[in-house]
């Protein structure tokens, strides 16, 4: 059979010709595309699909079109010229230092990243080699004296869990540029309807998809996005090392992304209104959320954040690890150890999150045993509000 008489038969099913039917018209909403494999029309089209010289699909762990249409979503939301989407966050974080460092390079990272990313770049890439520093991002200049000739790249979270402090992206950016470096920023608790990294002079930006970015709490991806001038390796690495997304994620988290400026207004204003009703609650010790005047980057967030101040909100109950065991068990609010999901949430950093950090350490966060940290959801404010106000009145 020539090769051009078999692409017309595109099923798998002996005599089923779709081919002709779907040419007809083309659906409003992207398909989803499957196939680990597609197939050529010949050695020298796969070559040449291959070495990137036709735009084209051939194998789904390279490249495929779920992944493709996210990634330009992504492109658009971040106003960035490239992105790349992987099978999970902690992917995007190792794309990102696997493609830019090398052996011999220093990191300086951030004091306060989430858990699994400072494992990652400490342990992990000292194992390949890679040196780091810990920083306070929050201290310009202790990041400034922190640089060595080697450093090579500077992480820091947007938002970061659980005290929601917010970095400075103009002053940090300012930093690493001089000192040769790039600047990777996390922006999952933010996403880009609240924060864009890229226009505030970060070099990368990442996303742990799997929280609001998608927002649903039904899938496990990450993404990265950043200027042409950094995608040299990108896709090789992300080929290569195994990291690939998979088309049915890809797929429900463009559906995901459609709705994120509304859902991130909708679950702002709700947590804002949840800040406000618990800095006055008479079981609650105190309050961090970026927009209440009292947090201390009110300022800072005012201009570096869009449509609101996010949807993570912090409290610290006066009466400790009774209390924070009181208000989970009433069942209020779902205790779900993640966030970003359509409905309120809470965690409790101190037996998740936090959990590998000795109390001292916790400490110094700022961690209580009494800490509880809300992730608000698109549901019903008044309803959000009458929940947290039952959990609470189970804590006495
Ligand atoms: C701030 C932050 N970055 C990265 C990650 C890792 O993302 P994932 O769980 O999708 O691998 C998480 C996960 O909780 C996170 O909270």
């Amino acid at each position: 059979m020539a090769g051009s008489e078999k692409r017309e038969t595109s099923s798998n099913v002996p005599g089923v010709d779709l081919q002709q039917r779907l040419s007809a018209t083309v659906p409003h909403n992207m398909p989803l595309y499957l196939a680990a494999v597609w197939q050529c029309d010949s050695p020298e089209q796969a070559d040449q699909l291959l070495a990137g010289k036709l735009d084209g699909y051939v194998y789904q762990r390279d490249r495929h079109p779920n992944a493709d249409l996210f990634a330009e979503a992504c492109c658009q939301l971040h106003e960035a010229e490239r992105a790349s989407i992987t099978s999970s966050g902690m992917a995007a974080i190792s794309l990102a230092v696997l493609s830019q460092l090398q052996s011999g390079d220093h990191v300086l990272v951030s004091n306060q990243l989430y858990g699994r990313t400072t494992l990652l770049l400490t342990s992990e890439l000292q194992r390949l080699g890679i040196t780091h520093a810990l920083i306070d991002p929050y201290d310009l200049e202790s990041v400034r004296a922190a640089v060595t000739p080697q450093t090579k790249m500077v992480i820091a979270e947007t938002i970061a869990n659980p005290l929601l402090r917010i970095v400075d992206i103009r002053g940090l950016s300012e930093i690493t540029h001089n000192a040769g470096a790039v600047l990777l920023i996390d922006n999952t608790f933010a996403t880009p309807a609240i924060c864009k990294p890229l226009t505030l002079g970060a070099d990368l930006v990442m996303e742990s998809v799997s929280k609001f970015m998608n927002g649903h709490g039904d899938v496990m991806l990450g993404m990265l996005a950043g200027t042409e001038k950094h995608w040299e390796r990108v896709e090789l690495v992300n080929a290569a090392w195994g990291f690939a997304s998979s088309p049915l994620e890809c797929w429900l988290a463009c559906r995901g992304v459609s709705t994120l400026t509304l859902r991130m207004r909708q679950a702002s204003a709700t947590a804002q209104a949840a800040a406000e009703l618990l800095a006055v609650h008479e079981e609650v010790e105190s309050v961090e959320y970026p927009g209440l005047n009292s947090h201390v980057d009110h300022e800072l967030a005012s201009t570096q954040f869009l449509n609101g101040f996010g949807h993570m909100v912090t409290f610290r109950l006066s009466g400790g690890r009774q209390a924070a065991d009181r208000l989970i068990a009433s069942g209020s609010i779902p205790f779900c150890p993640s966030l970003g999901d359509v409905s309120t949430t809470l965690s409790h950093p101190t037996s998740t999150s936090h959990r590998g950090l000795s109390d001292a350490e916790r400490a110094a966060l700022g961690i209580t045993d009494g800490t509880i940290r809300l992730s608000v959801g698109v549901d019903q404010a008044s309803d959000v509000l009458n929940s947290l106000e039952d959990a609470l009145s189970s804590v006495s």
